[in-house]
């Protein structure tokens, strides 16, 4: 599997969370390094904890500034920002450790769900930079 690049297609032009979302990208590298490495399943675990805590960030960073602009559909955002915590803890942490098919799904996850979730910040991201956001 290639790595991921935040591609100039991915940038929103909002600097802070552009640079979370690299922050991102490089983890799911590093999720990606550690397994072909076969690593054990604990820096997995490990990983995917770090992930976590920096989705928590990130979407304090989003929501303070949906705030701060007055975004009209902030809770309709937060809700989705919500339920992928939700769906991230959800995740069997413990089958890390002792089955590699759960590594790469666990992969595949982050992947398609970063792609998702920066696919669904761009509305947000048009209307801060509307209101001078950067
Ligand atoms: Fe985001
Ligand atoms: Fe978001």
């Amino acid at each position: 599997m290639r790595a991921l690049r935040l591609e100039p297609s991915l940038h929103l032009g909002i600097e802070a969370i552009d640079r979370q979302h690299g922050e991102m990208v490089d983890m799911i590298n590093e999720t990606q390094a550690l397994l072909e490495a076969e690593e054990s399943g604990d820096q997995l675990v490990q990983i995917l904890n770090r992930f976590n805590t920096l989705c928590i960030d990130h979407f304090s960073t989003e929501e303070a500034l949906m705030r701060e602009a007055g975004y009209p559909d902030l809770a309709q955002h937060k809700k989705l920002h919500d339920g992928s915590l939700e769906r991230a803890f959800g995740f069997d942490a413990a089958s890390l450790g002792r089955d590699k098919e759960a590594g790469k799904a666990l992969l595949q996850l982050l992947r398609d769900w970063l792609l998702a979730h920066i696919h669904a910040d761009r509305e947000m991201a048009h209307f801060l930079k509307a209101q001078g956001i950067r």
